[in-house]
């Protein structure tokens, strides 16, 4: 696609270099460890959020050998409060693939790149393209926004095949030379166009660099793409958490199930009716004078909320709830794999 002479390409990369993201610190080398953390990082999370946790990852685990030699148990305490806890058991599990495998020297293309855990087509294509310049086009959520009102491409994308021709369109439209420079920047300005420019709501048409060329745009509806007709099937579960406390400010925890929600974090014991936390609490002999109603409250997953009731028990000093679990001192819980709103309740009531 042109505009004169002037490719797709051409005008992002050009964009990129005059008004995207540059000052990034994953954007300030091409050490592939270093740039497959921070796309882990940024796949569900904010860059202002990221930008905290990245820096405190690398100075821990400074390279990928750190990381495959480190235990789960840091792993997971490091990326505690980033939510999706599979991608850190993932990161942890493609370092060790990695180190053993490739001699701790991650493979340049696309294919091997995205048979390691947890590097999916297009977080292989980001590595390949930021780090090796390769020809390699990725397609997250923010470009299948961008490239599907730049081509008008309204094929519904819950089908397989549509959204295999999106991805052929997407290394269709990518740079042919000088690709050392091209790629990465290309890269970087198609995430920076969706991040900033076309958004979901408001799509700052006037300042896009390819806005004599959009389909949508000519259409006037740009918010229309993307097509996506299979909707999201949100559920609501409630969840009774028992939160035991010793006078020392030591918490009970268990670790979770390896499926399924917080999968292999530390949690406080979880009961899916008030009528199975009744039973433990009279099998465990706790006294109903020790127990505090907590004000419940919801946790927004992506396809749940979870209803969240915690009862706070005060127990002795030597009570030992059955069940497999263990007495976290305060300083040993503020460094473990904590869900998110676990952590800030324990923040609050120990
Ligand atoms: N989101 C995903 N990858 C990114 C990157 N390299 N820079 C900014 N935001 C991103």
């Amino acid at each position: 696609m042109t505009s004169g002479s002037e490719t797709v390409a051409t005008l992002v990369v050009r964009w990129q270099a005059a008004h995207g993201r540059s000052h990034l610190p994953w954007q300030q080398t091409r050490d592939p460890y270093r740039v497959w953390l921070s796309e882990i990082m940024l796949q569900q999370t904010q860059v202002a959020t990221v930008l905290e946790y990245y820096e405190r990852f690398l100075r821990r685990f400074p390279d990928v050998t750190a990381l495959a030699q480190a235990s789960q148990e840091d792993v997971m305490g490091l990326w505690s409060g980033l939510g999706y806890y599979s991608r850190a058991r993932n990161l942890h599990k493609c370092a060790q693939v990695v180190v053993s495998q490739y001699g701790g020297r991650f493979p340049e293309t696309v294919e091997l790149l995205s048979g390691l855990p947890g590097i999916g087509r297009s977080t292989a294509g980001a590595i390949a393209a930021f780090c090796f310049s390769q020809r390699a086009a990725i397609l997250d959520a923010n470009v299948r926004r961008v490239l599907t009102r730049l081509l008008g491409f309204d094929s519904d994308l819950a089908v397989a095949k549509h959204e295999r021709e999106l991805w052929a369109h997407a290394e269709a439209l990518l740079p042919t030379s000088d690709l050392h420079r091209a790629m990465p920047g290309y890269t970087q300005g198609m995430m920076d166009l969706g991040a900033v420019v076309c958004t979901p709501r408001n799509p700052q048409c006037l300042t896009c660099p390819l806005m004599d060329l959009c389909v949508a745009r000519k259409q006037g509806q740009p918010e229309h793409y993307p097509v996506k007709t299979r909707k999201l099937i949100r559920r609501s579960e409630s969840w009774w958490l028992l939160v035991m406390r010793r006078p020392d400010g030591s918490v009970w925890l268990e670790v979770r199930p390896s499926k399924g929600i917080w999968a292999g974090l530390h949690c406080v014991p979880v009961f899916a009716e008030w009528a199975l936390l009744q039973d433990a609490i009279k099998t465990w002999g706790l006294g109903s004078e020790d127990l505090e109603d907590i004000e419940p409250f919801v946790h927004v997953l992506t396809h749940r909320d979870l209803h969240l009731h915690p009862i706070a028990a005060t127990v002795p000093e030597g009570y030992i709830p059955k069940g497999a679990g263990h007495w976290f001192s305060p300083e040993q819980w503020v460094q473990a794999g904590l869900p998110a709103p676990l952590r800030k309740l324990l923040e609050r009531l120990v």
